[in-house]
């Protein structure tokens, strides 16, 4: 594992909307199979997807060749609402990327069966070659996607139960009214995400110190399922000053030198 460790979450953004932008390029300079990427919602990404707009606006990327899969949704919010992850990511992104429609997945939670569902999303990650980059955030508790703790690190895609937290922590997007957050959700498991090529995932600000420490310094446990990248080749942890403030002095000088000497 990497952690690239960034003055602010502005700089943080935009190194991970490059690293992205140069893997898709990369990718496309070798074969005219697509990118198949991963991606998530949450305050974090924001900044990132902005930058990769940007790029795509201002003709320097293309998503014309990424075939993209969201890591989780909300069971029973309509698609509609403005807080469905499916809302999310029009606004956020695919409103101003050239990504194709059909080129798009997100789990639907409101299917009428939603293992069926899972079990389908789970074979077209497959059928699209298994993920290049997976790109994901990291909740206060530790959870990767919607892998609460106690998640098996070997999960797949699956309906799961938020934890209170999770429902506490969320509902600033509903008004701050716990209630109004769903209390299941469909969520890709922590092995779909690890069997990406390479897990890029944004931990910004203080309130991730904690589970940073878990995921970096924490043992490899289900108690913080992003530990789970403690064993993947190409884990990286893009983080800013704030949220690698529980990490020890000399972890901290290690990634930093790390970082000098491989010009990540
Ligand atoms: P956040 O959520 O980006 O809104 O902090 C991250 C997560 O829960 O994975």
């Amino acid at each position: 594992m990497k952690v690239i460790i960034r003055n602010n979450s502005k700089e943080g953004s935009i190194w991970a909307a490059h690293h992205i932008a140069e893997k898709i390029k990369a990718k496309a300079a070798v074969t005219d199979k697509p990118f198949v990427l991963g991606l998530c919602t949450g305050s974090t990404p924001i900044e990132t997807y902005a930058e990769l707009a940007r790029m795509v606006q201002a003709g320097e990327l293309s998503f014309r060749n990424v075939i993209s899969f969201n890591m989780d949704e909300y069971v029973g919010l309509p698609e509609e609402h403005p807080e469905s992850y499916h809302s999310f990511m029009r606004t956020n992104l695919f409103s101003k990327i050239d990504e194709p429609e059909e080129n798009i997945h997100i789990l639907n939670g409101n299917a009428e069966d939603l293992d069926a569902e899972c079990a389908a999303y789970e074979k077209a990650i497959e059928e699209a070659g298994g993920f290049d980059l997976f790109l994901g955030g990291i909740g206060e508790d530790g959870h990767i996607a919607f892998n609460e703790p106690f998640s098996p690190l070997t999960s797949r895609t699956r309906v799961v139960t938020l934890t209170e937290d999770t429902r506490i922590v969320n509902s600033r997007f509903f008004g701050g009214d716990m209630n109004l957050v769903p209390k299941q959700a469909l969520s890709v498991g922590v092995a779909t995400v690890t069997d990406s090529k390479e897990v890029v995932i944004l931990a910004f600000g203080p309130k991730k110190a904690r589970a940073i420490h878990d995921a970096v310094e924490g043992p490899y446990s289900h108690m913080c399922t992003v530990s789970a990248l403690q064993n993947h080749q190409n884990g990286i942890i893009v983080a800013d000053e704030a949220s690698v403030g529980e990490l020890k002095v000399n972890s901290y000088k290690y990634f930093k030198a790390v970082e000098a000497v491989e010009k990540i």
